[in-house]
């Protein structure tokens, strides 16, 4: 699982403890504080009704069984009925506003979460596993609900029931009472020691599912080259690790967790026994009243539930503190590339680009370097060059995915920094080199383009992108389905809606990454003219390695290893020879004649 291990180690900070629990409820008491108030009161009257229950065996002993008081039978069966009911009413109100109040945590929780990760930047995502931001969303945000739940739970139903019912025994018997209460302190010694234990494999538990649901989805989302090159061993290996992992952990919590009761009967059991013991003993020797013993005892054996609650409260709460810790990790991470603070709004109509002297790197290795070239405005500039020259890469800096190491990107003479990201973003548009549509319909997809645009104008820029007859000849027509990640189109068709959608951006800067790739040559021609249209007004970068595409161009730059080593137009670059000269001899080999004789 090592190659899983580096994704899911980026998050894992120091552990303190009280931090996370100050703060979640700093965030989350106060707009729930009034219907929280509402459910402790009701789990208040349910305490002192389980400590009326306990109390009144006193006169039932007393007055029925010794007294033979015939009247007081229907009174007291009353009572009963009436401590019951109470009972039954406050805990189904404080139970019904508890789950409500978790529920809307919830789901506000999980939205933070979600704008959380939306706010980050690509590098986040390429550090972090899919699963692991999955598991967070989905699993965090109840993790912060039980560990709110118990502390409220823990403190108002069980600690009132047990003060209550505490104050039943000390008043039927003060001495037996201090004495039951001797087994509190190894209780909390033993609990306290299981603790880190579970802290340590409650975290592991996390990740480890986190890893199931990477699993998951690669095996989903890449279904077709699993089958075929026959994956499945390999992938159901991996699994296997992954959930016995889990399984072993899940174990090793529930063992660790479960250690708590063989000590907590073994104490309760000797305090009852000595109870029985003593109280015998007073009963027997000293005549004691009969009825406070039998209430005595009724209330220690109620009490027994929550008090062996309280005690595994801390494993508990320990569990779920772990799901906060690392709900906290998301919202407090901060994207590395933000807009600068004194940032202002990018507004222009036409742009000239121009990287000067840019650097850049991923990790270590350069992938830039010196790079420099220049788009004047509403100019067609073309990048060729070979496979991993960096031409991709120099269409994420002017998207602002990264920032240059050294050097900058400007437009319009202005450093690309100075402007909101956001902003910046508004003014380009991309069509990337693996097109991803979103499952939803055909209309929706292009309309990602520009939100408020018209059905009109959705039409035709898939007009304008030669999507339009391919979209009406499906069976819903532009309201067809595309399927996740665009399934059901072909590759060709994927792309001429990428297309459509960045045209109908309207953004005076247009970056096409291979855009017409997947095309045959007449789709291809009707695009480039397409395209050629596009282009009026705005500043585009094309990579490609047709000759058709790159012919047209104002400026070809043609880059290897993150350099330019040649510039100019078509002509100029074929007369002069090198890589350029060198790149297009070998694609003649390949391209039909027709696409040559239209170069
Ligand atoms: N996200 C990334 N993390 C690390 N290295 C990367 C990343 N993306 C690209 N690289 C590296 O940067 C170099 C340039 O990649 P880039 O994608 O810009 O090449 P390209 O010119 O677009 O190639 P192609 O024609 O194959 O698309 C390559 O060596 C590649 O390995
Ligand atoms: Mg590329």
């Amino acid at each position: 699982m090592s190659f899983l291990k580096d994704r899911f180690a980026g998050f894992i900070g120091p552990e303190q403890k009280l931090g996370p629990l100050v703060r979640l409820f700093r965030a989350n008491f106060r707009p729930y504080a009034r219907r929280y108030a509402f459910a402790l009161s009701m789990m208040v009257i349910a305490a002192l009704a389980t400590a009326g229950s306990a109390y009144i065996i006193k006169d039932i002993i007393n007055k029925i069984f010794i007294d033979k008081d015939g009247a007081l039978v229907f009174v007291i069966a009353g009572a009963i009925v009436f401590i019951y009911l109470v009972k039954g009413f406050a805990t189904y109100f404080s139970s019904v506003t508890l789950t409500k109040i978790g529920n809307s945590m919830v789901a506000r929780l999980q939205r933070q979460l979600y704008d959380a990760v939306l706010r980050q930047d690509i590098v986040f995502f390429q550090r972090h596993a899919l699963g692991d931001i999955m598991v967070r969303i989905s699993q965090n945000a109840s993790a912060a609900r039980a560990a709110i739940d118990l502390i409220v739970l823990s403190l108002g139903r069980d600690l009132f029931t047990l003060v209550s019912l505490v104050a039943v025994m000390v008043v039927q018997n003060p001495i037996m009472s201090g004495l039951s209460l001797l087994i509190a302190p190894p209780a909390i010694y033993g609990i306290t020691h299981l603790l880190k234990k579970v802290r340590t494999a409650a975290r592991k538990e996390v990740v480890t599912s986190a890893q199931i649901v990477t699993i998951v989805q690669e095996s989903v989302q890449g279904i077709r080259v699993v089958k075929s090159f026959g994956l499945e061993d390999r992938l159901r290996a991996a699994f296997n690790v992954a959930t016995g992992n889990v399984e072993t952990l899940s174990n090793r919590i529930a063992t660790l967790g479960a250690r708590s009761s063989p000590l907590m009967e073994t104490l309760g059991g000797l305090a009852i026994a000595f109870v029985v013991m003593f109280g015998g003993y007073q009963i027997v020797h000293y005549n004691a009243d009969p009825g406070a013993f039998f209430s005595f005892i009724t209330a220690l054996l109620m009490a027994y539930e929550p008090a062996k609650r309280l005690a595994r409260f801390n494993l508990d709460l320990e569990k779920a503190l772990v799901g906060v810790r690392m709900m906290y990790e998301v919202l407090d991470e901060v994207p590395e590339l933000q807009s600068a603070p004194d940032a202002v709004e990018a507004k222009f109509d036409s742009a000239a680009v121009t990287f000067d002297r840019v650097d850049f790197a991923y990790g270590e290795a350069p992938v830039l370097k010196g790079l420099s070239l220049t788009a004047p405005e509403n100019s067609v500039v073309a990048l060729v060059g070979p496979s991993g020259a960096g031409k991709s890469t120099v269409f994420s800096l002017v998207e602002r995915f990264y920032d240059p190491t050294g050097g900058a990107v400007l437009v319009n003479g202005t450093d690309i920094r100075r402007f909101t990201v956001e902003s910046l973003r508004r003014h380009v548009a991309l069509v990337t080199q693996d097109t991803f549509l979103f499952d939803g319909s055909v209309a929706a997809n292009i309309a990602d383009g520009r939100p408020d645009a018209s059905r009109a104008e959705i039409e035709a820029a898939a007009r304008d992108a030669n999507a339009y007859d391919f979209i009406m000849a499906m069976p819903d027509g532009f309201d067809s389905r595309v399927g996740e990640g665009g399934g059901n189109l072909s590759g060709g068709q994927r792309q001429r809606i990428a297309i459509a959608r960045a045209i109908l951006r309207q953004a005076p800067i247009l970056l096409l990454d291979e855009a017409t790739s997947a095309l045959d040559a007449q789709a291809e021609r009707d695009i480039q003219e397409a395209l050629g249209r596009l282009m009026k007004g705005r500043t585009t970068f094309v990579i490609a390695h047709r000759l058709a595409t790159v012919r047209d161009a104002d400026i070809i730059y043609v880059m290897d290893k993150g350099e330019v080593v040649q510039k100019g137009n078509h002509e100029q670059l074929m007369a002069e020879g090198g890589l350029y000269a060198h790149l297009r001899a070998l694609q003649f080999k390949d391209e039909k004649p027709d696409a040559v004789a239209a170069g």
